[in-house]
């Protein structure tokens, strides 16, 4: 929120915004912008209106329903890693973005050695094996743990998106380095 709300931005897209937490804390923390979220689950966007969500709106994040240059800033969380083809997806935000607009991107990364050999055996093991137990859904926390393990390096998501004309501003670990904050430009 504070990486957003520095740049005083008049419009926000939060993309894939699920049920709206991070909508949410932006209508919070940058009350003077239009806020809209998006995502393409309906049941999803439903409960983000129930929740305090003032725009919602039902789309595709790879054929973004939004002209050119319609944002001053997009934040995209725990989404990416869940799109079909994230370099078609890095092409739209930087179509719906305006000249020297923000892209806040918060998502999974692996922790380094030795760290990464725990989270791995969390990931695949252990979250799987509590998850078939507590709700009899295994095999969605399996697609969990596959969709955090195929997730790009840093190194190579800057690569992506700086093919997509998004530059590098500043990229944060957080919570014990399993998230990783990028932040980014539109440059041209
Ligand atoms: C893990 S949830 C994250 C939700 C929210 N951003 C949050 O942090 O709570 C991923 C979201 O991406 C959405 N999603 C996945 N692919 C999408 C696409 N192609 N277009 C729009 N939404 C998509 C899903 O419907 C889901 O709500």
């Amino acid at each position: 929120m504070e990486a957003v709300a520095q740049g005083q931005p008049s419009s926000v897209l939060d993309l894939a915004c699920g049920s709206g937490d991070v909508t949410l804390a932006l209508q919070n923390a940058i009350p003077t912008a239009q806020i809209t979220g998006l995502d393409f689950c309906a049941a999803l966007l439903a409960q983000a209106t129930a929740r305090g969500v003032k725009h919602v709106v039902e789309g595709d994040a790879l054929q973004l329903p939004f002209p050119n240059e319609s944002f001053s800033a997009v934040t995209l969380a725990f989404g990416l890693r869940n799109f079909s083809d994230r370099p078609k997806a890095l092409l739209e935000i930087h179509r719906i973005l305006q000249s020297g607009g923000l892209l806040a991107l918060l998502e999974f990364s692996p922790p380094p050695y030795p760290w990464k050999l725990f989270w791995d055996f969390y990931l695949f093991r252990f979250m799987p094996w509590v998850a078939q137990r507590l709700t009899h859904q295994g095999e969605s926390f399996r697609y969990l743990a596959s969709s955090i393990a195929q997730f790009p390096a840093p190194s190579a998501l800057h690569h992506e998106l700086h093919t997509a004309g998004l530059k590098l501003l500043f990229t944060r670990p957080m919570t014990l380095r399993l998230v990783r904050l990028t932040v980014c430009r539109k440059v041209s």
